[in-house]
């Protein structure tokens, strides 16, 4: 037998107890007469004594231990004379009487500890050792909790799991699709899902009803903390419902996960619609853990002669209540911040309302205290308040304002990992233009249904068009995104006809879904969530990749395995990608 018991389990009640451990050693320290080792599993870590007094040969043994090794003992459970409250079997000690080793182990490129002296790609190469560490096997671990509650409350609300095919055909979510040569079919390519949006929308018109699956989805795009190019979706879809039956379904899903796992309690989940979270935060992702929303400042700015202000489209800004004891150093570092080509602002104007009620700002030569103070009422602000404003185009202007809200809710500690603000993002526009295809994209995808009030705007002005989108906000992070699709084959024709399709061209890429709705199909909608995403706020992490096994680096490798790489000639032949070549005669 390898073990009676974990090496985390054992208690000042079993006292005197003959037991078998298994596990890693974690340290050793060798005191003279007695040797005391460390040995740890996924449950903890309990303490080894051996004794040279009773055996020799047993505390020679115990002291070739190297980090690492695996073994097996048995002992007696006894009392620590120098108890470590510290962790849960600090009372008790193991008396060895007999050591197996059950595999050696090199010496580890970095430490098996909480805090550990390895740099992320060593310990991205070595990623089985690192997840020996507490810290990354909780990670996954609460993953793992959460995955289990998802099931329980979707499976309560009559949710049927699903797999759908990972072979399939392009699906439009907007990125670039990883592709698999096809050796049966020579010149062909299958496409890895973006999403499984088609076949979710297939199964309501088979009549699923409610669906459900904890799925890999991959995406061939740039990289970022938030986004890896395998990553997994809590997709579901749903038949018979209008939006709020969504919203109301979903929410209770994160009031569930955020109960179970965090035992926090949601209040009602707070709704703002896509204009007022670009006019109020300048994104569609506002982090509503702290407030500082903007307040536009054209009026009060206009007319005295200050070049940057005057011919800006906007001049907006944001107050940061009891921030006027910033530094003039620390004010030209924020103006550094938002200069920064991430950012890309020319400047930053800056006021302090300061404690004693007077108020001073970066651009005196301009503006009149009496300006100031009417800038001041528009912020309502009090004194010692810190005004930082910024001018130019709209979109741009806003975007950079959002990023420097950002950068100062972080520096006054205001983004609180241990706060949960969600926030539901409704009525996205529908189309989005791009200037690089000098054409209109689906914002969400292409399934996704218009207002049916806007879609007499469709031919006018199709910018203006809302959907029926939403996406679940939690602290500044889009977790979900979802709509309410198209479900009639004519305005789903409508809909590829103002994205740029031909006939032809909507016929040959989706001409299934388009004859499926042809057969009576349900109205439907529903959601995916970020499941990554989701784990590493809960779990309070910076990166995505914190809550994935085997995660890919930014340029989208896998150091562990060596992969992507390249395939022996014979392969790619077989696969029709290089041409036949002749052999010389
Ligand atoms: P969407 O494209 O918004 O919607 O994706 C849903 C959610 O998936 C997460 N996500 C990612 N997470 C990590 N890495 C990535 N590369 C990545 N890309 C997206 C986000 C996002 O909110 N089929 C639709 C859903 C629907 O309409 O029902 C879809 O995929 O948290």
């Amino acid at each position: 037998m390898h073990r009676t018991h974990t090496c985390g389990e054992l208690r000042l009640s079993d006292l005197g107890k003959s037991v078998t451990l298994s596990g890693w050693v974690q340290k050793s320290r060798d005191l003279g007469g007695m040797t005391f080792i460390d040995v740890r599993d996924r449950y903890g870590v309990t303490q080894l004594a051996f004794n040279t007094d009773d055996d020799e040969q047993l505390r020679i043994g115990a002291r070739e231990l190297g980090r690492e090794f695996v073994i097996k003992v048995h002992g007696q459970v006894i009392e620590r004379s120098s108890k470590n409250p510290k962790i849960p079997t600090g009372d008790i000690e193991i008396k060895v009487t007999s050591l197996d080793v059950l595999n050696a182990s090199k010496l580890p490129p970095f430490t098996i500890e909480d805090e550990t002296d390895g740099g992320e790609d060593l310990r991205m190469k070595f990623r089985y050792l690192d997840l020996r560490r507490n810290p990354v096997r909780e990670n996954l671990i609460l993953r793992h909790k959460m995955a289990q509650e998802v099931r329980k409350y979707l499976d309560e609300q009559h949710f049927i799991e699903v797999e759908t095919p990972v072979l399939i055909k392009s699906t439009p979510e907007g990125a670039r699709d990883f592709v698999v040569p096809s050796r049966m079919n020579a010149g062909e390519f299958y496409a890895l899902p973006q999403s499984p949006q088609t076949f979710k929308q297939l199964l309501m018109v088979s009549g699923f009803d409610r669906y459900f699956q904890i799925v890999k989805c991959f995406r061939d795009e740039d990289l970022r903390a938030d986004r890896q190019p395998e990553f997994t979706q809590i997709d579901c879809e749903m038949s018979f419902v209008e939006q709020e039956d969504i919203l109301n379904m979903f929410e209770g899903l994160a009031r569930h996960l955020l109960k179970t796992i965090k035992g926090v309690d949601l209040g009602s989940v707070p709704r703002m619609t896509y204009a007022d979270a670009m006019r109020l935060y300048g994104s569609d992702k506002p982090d509503i853990r702290f407030g500082m929303q903007f307040v536009e400042l054209n009026k009060l700015t206009k007319g005295v002669g200050f070049p940057v202000f005057e011919q800006a489209e906007l001049v907006v800004g944001i107050n940061v209540q009891g921030a006027a004891h910033y530094t003039r150093k620390q004010l030209d570092a924020l103006t550094d911040y938002v200069k920064r080509p991430q950012v890309g602002a020319s400047g930053l104007v800056y006021a302090r309302y300061n404690e004693d009620g007077t108020l001073k700002s970066s651009v005196d030569k301009f503006y009149s205290e009496e300006h100031l103070k009417s800038w001041a009422s528009a912020f309502e602000a009090t004194p010692g308040d810190l005004f930082l404003i910024m001018a130019g185009p709209q979109d741009k202007v806003r975007k950079q304002l959002n990023e420097l809200r950002l950068e100062v809710g972080n520096q006054l500690g205001l983004r609180d990992k241990n706060k949960f603000a969600p926030l539901w993002v409704l009525d996205f526009p529908l189309l989005e233009w791009d200037e690089e295809t000098g054409r209109y994209h689906a914002m969400h995808h292409p399934f996704t249904s218009p207002k049916p009030e806007d879609i007499p705007l469709l031919d006018s002005n199709p910018g203006e068009v809302r959907a029926n989108a939403y996406d679940f906000v939690l602290n500044g992070s889009e977790i979900g995104g979802g709509s309410i699709r198209i479900h009639d084959k004519d305005l789903q024709a409508l809909m590829f006809k103002h994205l740029g399709f031909s006939p032809e061209e909507a016929q040959k890429q989706f001409g299934f879904l388009m004859e499926a709705f042809t057969f009576g199909a349900p109205p439907h909608g529903g959601l995916a969530f970020g499941f990554d995403r989701m784990a590493s706020i809960f779990a309070g992490l910076d990166t995505i990749r914190d809550v994935i096994a085997f995660p890919k680096n930014n340029s989208g490798r896998d150091v562990m395995i060596d992969a992507p790489s390249t395939i022996d000639q014979a392969q790619l032949k077989e696969l029709s990608l290089v041409l036949n070549q002749k052999t010389p005669s």
